[in-house]
């Protein structure tokens, strides 16, 4: 059975430089957008265009230079945001203007005193507006995590009518659980007139921690494109992280899902993404942090050494890792050593193992981990001839 296609929408150069400290200037944003293009990312949202003459720039530089994705632009439901958009876009192979506006009550009394009547009125006018410059009109409801099932469907059948052609439901706020958001996917489905007509698209924060979860529910449930960043950057505690939802769908064949992502490009263009943003991420984040292949505890070894499959899901090269790697410390057992010693030119018998292991604890003991070049040195301190 062939599988659906999930669109993967990257914002790394959008919500992800929306990330305090960071500022990438036209020089690293074009390096990124060409990456991801080669990377094979459907929609690239390349900034956010009326938000300053640099993010224009940006816009309008990326959508020379982008040879098969689309390339889109943010606006909120501003005539003036459209007109600045199509004006940066107007290059672009594949143009998408991204507008839309806050739906959930907290937002129609707080931010805009407004009525849900007047805020349905605003996002049908922007829609109708941007469809005067493009084919491709993505319409957010934002705060969607929050907005009440009924009224969003409500939105979402006006703006379909207007003539959206992707309809993002972004949970801003990071609030929703799994069950909540693939729940309110399905409700979309089952109750929007003409929603078959439009993609549904995942945009989830990453508050509590569940964007990524809240994402597969959201294409479990019908949505067919994911808004992601690399390395999950973004405002507050970031979005969803593109390797970690691309590699979900390929790590669950049943769910017939797939993305057109070449996945041995993800640790480098991660790698890149750090560089060029200067935002590292922690040793333990899934798929690319520096500890995603390497074991360390003694029990973990021996069972890689054996076979891999024992204790790793993904084989490294996979996302572009060229190998898994066996930390050696203080809890490394005598496989451990064994493995690693011969990678550096010594193939211990099981003698001269016994007699290697005890020294190889007392330096391990003294040290968080035991490079190639300690090895060398433990084996000259003890009495085997290699
Ligand atoms: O999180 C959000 O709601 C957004 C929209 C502007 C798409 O980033
Ligand atoms: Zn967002």
């Amino acid at each position: 059975m062939s599988k659906d296609k999930v669109q993967i929408f990257d914002t790394t150069l959008r919500d992800g430089e929306q990330v305090p400290g960071c500022k990438l200037n036209t020089e690293q944003k074009l390096v990124i957008a060409e990456r991801l293009d080669e990377l094979g990312v459907d929609i690239i949202e390349a900034g956010f265009p009326v938000s300053s003459p640099g993010d224009f720039k940006s816009v309008e530089e990326i959508s020379k230079l982008i040879k098969n994705a689309t390339v889109c632009g943010l606006t909120r439901s501003v005539k003036k945001d459209i007109e600045v958009a199509a004006e940066a876009l107007k290059y672009a192979k594949k143009p998408r203007i991204h507008t839309g506006i806050g739906t959930s009550d907290s937002h129609i009394l707080h931010k805009f005193n407004s009525t849900r009547e007047k805020i349905i009125e605003r996002a049908v006018d922007s829609v109708k507006y941007a469809k005067s410059f493009v084919e491709d009109v993505e319409f957010y409801a934002e705060d969607a995590g929050r907005t009440d099932n009924d009224y969003l469907a409500q939105v979402c059948e006006a703006v379909i009518k207007a003539g959206a052609t992707v309809l993002n439901i972004p949970d801003t706020t990071g609030y929703c659980l799994p069950e909540e958001y693939g729940a309110k996917m399905k409700y979309l489905k089952e109750n929007v007139k003409g929603i078959d007509k439009v993609i549904l698209s995942c945009h989830c924060h990453n508050d509590l921690g569940l964007a990524t979860a809240n994402s597969i529910a959201g294409v479990v449930n019908g949505a067919r494109q994911i808004e992601c960043t690399i390395n999950g950057i973004g405002e507050r505690a970031g979005n969803t992280a593109l390797e970690e939802v691309v590699m979900i769908l390929k790590q669950h064949p049943y769910l017939n899902l797939d993305t057109n992502i070449n996945t041995q490009l993800l640790y480098d263009t991660s790698q890149m993404v750090i560089e060029n943003m200067g935002i590292y991420v922690q040793p333990n984040k899934a798929i690319v942090g520096a500890n995603a292949f390497a074991h360390s505890s003694g029990i973990h070894q021996d069972g890689m050494i054996k076979n891999k499959k024992t204790y790793e899901i993904i084989d490294p090269t996979e996302v572009g890792v060229t190998d898994s790697a066996i930390i050696l410390t203080a809890r490394s057992g005598r496989a451990a050593l064994a493995y690693r010693a011969k990678k550096v030119g010594y193939d211990l018998t099981k003698i001269q193992l016994d007699e290697v292991y005890p020294i190889f604890l007392n330096f391990a003991d003294k040290k968080k981990e035991i490079v190639d070049m300690d090895i060398h040195l433990i084996i000259k301190n003890s009495s085997v001839d290699c």
